[in-house]
């Protein structure tokens, strides 16, 4: 039997505009996605996963794996365990990756993460027909990651902290619709929407040179800023920004919504002396304050057979 363990995901900044080709910062989160697969033989392939939506993820990550890394197998039981609730905190790449991954070291292929990272963004766009694979990205490799070209660029970041706090907003996010929006938007007003994508692109460039010097008034500003270009794009929604608002005047340096926006998370930057003014802000207004630590472990495996 061999379990895998891997990070969920959080946005920092560049959401929609990395579907396009523009970088994005990612980083993960500690609250992990469990495999356990071992083979069985009876033939079948059977997958326990009390979070439903997994399933498409599992099934799709054995089809690709097995057909590219050249695996028979007489069966195989795969059942998972999730922290990650329902938060858009990255459970479908988290399932992806960990799944492969526990195929891979079952059948002893050696893949490299380079290789997982490929295969896995592959699984994603084929269950839900878009997606970057900045998410995949995180769960690979974890920590904190500059991600560009298309993933071509996959450069970690060294922090020794990173002072986000991370609020619900009680509403599912549906990323997959609000990526069709924004690509609606684009064909309508090419050039409006295509500046927007290049300013958000030239931003995380300079966020990624103030999160390497941990200059957080500077890395708070470029979170305004990108949080203006996603309002633009017709992703915010009111309750967010009720968020957004009440954390930055609590004395957030900076607070943003974190995906594919219509809902999910809210991210504000607080220091350690404005934490809990941000906390109880965010608190009032209805967010969930969720308990994340940051910059966490990449996807890692337990019982190898090798
Ligand atoms: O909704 P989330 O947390 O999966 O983030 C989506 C981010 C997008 O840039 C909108 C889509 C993508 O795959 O990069």
């Amino acid at each position: 039997m061999i379990t895998v363990s891997a990070p969920g995901k959080l946005m920092l900044m560049g959401e929609h505009a990395v579907v396009y080709g523009y970088p994005c910062l990612v980083t993960a989160v500690d609250r992990r996605l469990t495999v356990s697969m071992e083979e069985a033989a009876d033939g079948e392939v059977t997958i326990d996963a009390p979070e439903s939506n997994n399933t498409r993820f599992v099934a799709e990550a054995i089809t690709l794996g097995t057909a590219a890394w050249g695996i028979n197998h007489h069966g195989l039981h795969i059942a998972t365990k999730s922290e990650l609730g329902n938060y858009g905190l990255g459970s479908s790449a988290a399932a992806t990756v960990a799944t492969l991954k526990a195929l891979a070291v079952l059948f002893q292929k050696e893949i490299s993460d380079r290789e997982l990272f490929e295969l896995g963004r592959r699984v994603v766009v084929a269950v839900q027909g878009n997606g970057s694979g900045f998410d995949v990205a995180a769960s690979v490799w974890g920590g904190t990651l500059y991600f560009a070209d298309g993933g071509k660029t996959i450069q970690p970041i060294e922090l020794e902290e990173l002072p986000l706090l991370v609020a619900y907003s009680g509403v599912k996010a549906d990323t997959v619709n609000l990526v069709a929006a924004v690509a609606q938007k684009r064909k309508q007003y090419p050039e409006r929407v295509e500046r927007v994508f290049e300013s958000i692109g030239k931003l995380v460039l300079q966020a990624k040179e103030a999160l390497m010097k941990q200059d957080w008034e500077r890395f708070g500003k470029y979170m305004d800023f990108n949080q203006e270009y996603l309002r633009d794009l017709g992703v915010s929604t009111q309750k967010l920004e009720s968020f957004i608002s009440a954390a930055k005047h609590a004395g957030a340096l900076g607070a943003k919504l974190s995906g594919a926006g219509g809902g999910d998370c809210v991210i504000a930057l607080a220091t350690k002396d404005k934490k809990q003014e941000t906390r109880n802000a965010l608190e009032e207004v209805g967010g969930e304050v969720l308990e994340v630590t940051l910059n966490a472990e990449g996807v890692w495996a337990r019982g190898e057979t090798v």
